[in-house]
């Protein structure tokens, strides 16, 4: 593995206890006051655990959230753009004692870490609002999150003591130690990662082609942690993503594995967190198309690019692979870009997200022109069980 791209930091952080290690710190956990995690606070505590988040080795302290949000580093110096903390309520903030080790528990009641505290502090979201996602509107999904979270930060290293069991899909929740012996098994020098909230259309799959035609190895790396209402849940995304590979991809270029950490919305700041992320399970390129981690209008085309432009190439360690916008071209006759296609807009076969979304839930298959036929197929039959399934969500 001494030739895979070093992590975050230098060091892959492994804070997750094994066989003893792990027997008896659960039995001392008995003890310990409990504070309850939501599921988007359980996968930040595991993505931190299994190294995905180095060089963090527990949620950041006050210094450092400062620090990310005013210069996008860490106080150590290293790039951080995304502040990942553990909110706790005012009560729990006074029961709690510097020093002391409390029990990170899931939904279900069971210990999944442990945190030594060593600082708790109020903070100011109106600030984090506007220097993570750039506003402080509420109905951006990200605020309206952020401002629904209890007003305290809880802060300390952590160990991760028992892993979320994913329902489905399970042999496709690798952690960064596993994706990096995969990739070196492939005997892959160079590989891109691709991040992604929706289904592969094909203006993805042009750019993630386009991507692989200079690198080894292509890292399919869907989030399929917290996303907002509206976006296609991961289940039904997770067929389509098998249905696309086993139809259009070369099976010894592709590697898919899920990040099973939640989604910000917060554009620029998170294109480059999702770059250090990929960084750490092994990739050594990472695409940033249009709009990237972007919602509504918040963001312009190409900020999610331009902020690259803030850190050298020697510390972010990662390269980023920029792609323009991406469409299918009736007079180019197939897939182009911004970059490429001389054509009018008229020419252009171009659906935003919320107008695939809307077809896909109205039982139609948008144009193959847009997406491949078997994926259509599997949104819409996954998007009309999930409709009789589960009460369907407001749609922003
Ligand atoms: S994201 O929130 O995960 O970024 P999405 O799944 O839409 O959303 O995008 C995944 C990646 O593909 C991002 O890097 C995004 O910029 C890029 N992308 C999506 N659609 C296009 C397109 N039509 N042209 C170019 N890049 C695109």
């Amino acid at each position: 593995m001494s030739d895979l791209i070093a992590a975050h930091g230098g060091t892959l952080v492994q804070r997750q206890l094994t066989g003893a290690l792990r027997r008896a710190a659960l039995e001392d956990a008995v003890y310990y006051k409990k504070i309850p995690l939501d599921n988007w606070s359980l996968s930040d505590l595991e993505l931190i655990g299994v190294g995905a988040f180095s060089p963090l080795t527990g949620f950041v302290g006050k210094k450092d959230w400062e620090s990310i949000l005013e210069r996008m580093r860490l106080v150590s110096g290293e790039i951080w753009t995304i502040p990942v903390t553990l909110p706790i309520t005012e009560e729990q903030a006074q029961q709690i004692a510097l020093h002391e080790r409390v029990a990170l528990t899931g939904q279900d009641g069971a210990v999944y870490g442990i945190m030594e505290v060593e600082e708790v502090f109020r903070y100011d979201k109106t600030w984090e609002a506007q220097a993570v996602f750039g506003t402080t509107d509420e109905a951006h999904p990200g605020v309206q999150r952020l401002l629904s979270r209890p007003p305290y930060y809880a802060a300390g290293p952590i160990w991760l003591v028992n892993r979320v069991e994913p329902a489905e899909f399970a042999t496709y929740y690798l952690d960064p130690v596993h994706t990096r012996i995969a990739f070196s098994a492939r005997g892959w020098r160079t590989v891109v990662g691709f991040q992604t909230r929706n289904p592969v259309h094909r203006a993805h799959e042009y750019i993630q082609k386009s991507a692989l035609e200079i690198v080894d190895g292509l890292f399919l790396n869907p989030l399929v942690g917290e996303t907002k209402p509206d976006d296609i849940p991961a289940t039904v995304r997770m067929k389509s993503y098998q249905v696309l590979l086993k139809h259009y991809y070369p099976v010894n270029r592709v590697f898919f594995a899920v990040y099973p950490g939640a989604m910000r919305y917060a554009g620029p700041r998170e294109a480059v967190f999702h770059a250090l992320v990929r960084k750490n399970y092994g990739c050594t390129h990472f695409i940033v198309g249009r709009d990237h981690a972007g919602v509504g209008n918040y963001y312009a085309t190409y900020d999610a690019q331009k902020i690259f432009s803030h850190f050298s190439p020697q510390e972010l360690g990662i390269t980023p692979l920029f792609f323009e916008n991406s469409f299918y071209c009736h007079k180019c006759d197939g897939m182009a870009s911004e970059k490429t296609c001389p054509h009018r807009a008229e020419d252009r076969y171009i659906l935003s997200g919320t107008n695939v979304r809307a077809i896909l839930r109205a039982g139609d298959k948008p144009s193959t022109k847009f997406t491949r036929p078997e994926v259509a197929e599997v949104l819409v039959q996954g998007l009309a069980e999930e409709s009789t399934s589960v009460p369907t969500s407001s749609a922003r």
